[in-house]
């Protein structure tokens, strides 16, 4: 199964689903790591583990259409089964949600629909969170549809609140949790598609 992976920033996510195929536990090939911002440490990340980096982004085409398509045609290029949002803070275009229908994994650190959709990102969602005094939150891996945050829930794992926990220090907690649950889930579907089915659903 081959997996383009889109990212905005650090890329621990991305690490995570590189080290799992590099421990020979994720059956699957990055085909291709794709950043809207240049100097995204994801791009370094990919690079690192020779896998094919490229910027698209607001730099370097001239609006919104073309970008999207130039994503598109990379993706396609690439042969990519899947594709992973692993911390990529953009919208997909219709096109390609529809041309990779239930194809396209997101994964959010809230249990959503908490916390979700425009401008829960970063550390606003674990501020809510806190400033709500929940006493749990968690991680959220779905499939992308045209809304934002919105498609099918795929895996979701609760997480406690500690008393003191600060933004920052839930963040990290959640962060680790993201990084097992995202290649758990992509192990899954790997191990699904198997001889080339796509794998349509799993719960
Ligand atoms: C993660 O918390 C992800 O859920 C969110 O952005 C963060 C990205 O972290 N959408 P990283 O770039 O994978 O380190």
């Amino acid at each position: 199964m081959r997996i383009g992976v889109l990212v905005s920033g650090g890329g621990t996510n991305l690490q995570a689903i590189l080290d799992g195929v590099t421990s020979g536990d994720l059956a699957v090939t990055v085909a291709c790591v794709v950043s809207n911002r240049k100097e995204a440490y994801a791009l370094k990340r990919a690079e690192k583990s020779g896998v094919e980096a490229y910027y698209i982004g607001k730099g370097n085409y001239v609006d919104r259409l073309s970008r999207d398509r130039a994503l598109l045609g990379l993706l396609k290029s690439k042969q990519v089964d899947y594709i992973v949002l692993a911390g990529y803070l953009d919208i997909l275009s219709p096109e390609i949600v529809t041309e990779f229908e239930n194809r396209i994994l997101n994964i959010h650190p809230s249990l959503i629909p908490k916390y979700c959709g425009k401008g829960y990102f970063g550390l606003k969602v674990h501020e809510a969170v806190i400033e709500n005094g929940d006493s749990k939150t968690g991680v959220t891996v779905h499939y992308v549809d045209s809304g934002i945050d919105t498609g099918a829930i795929i895996r979701q794992v609760q997480i406690a609140v500690k008393e003191g926990d600060t933004p920052e220090l839930l963040s990290k907690r959640v962060l680790e949790v993201e990084h097992e649950v995202l290649v758990s889930v992509l192990k899954e579907i790997a191990d699904r598609f198997g001889g080339g089915e796509h794998a349509k659903c799993i719960d």
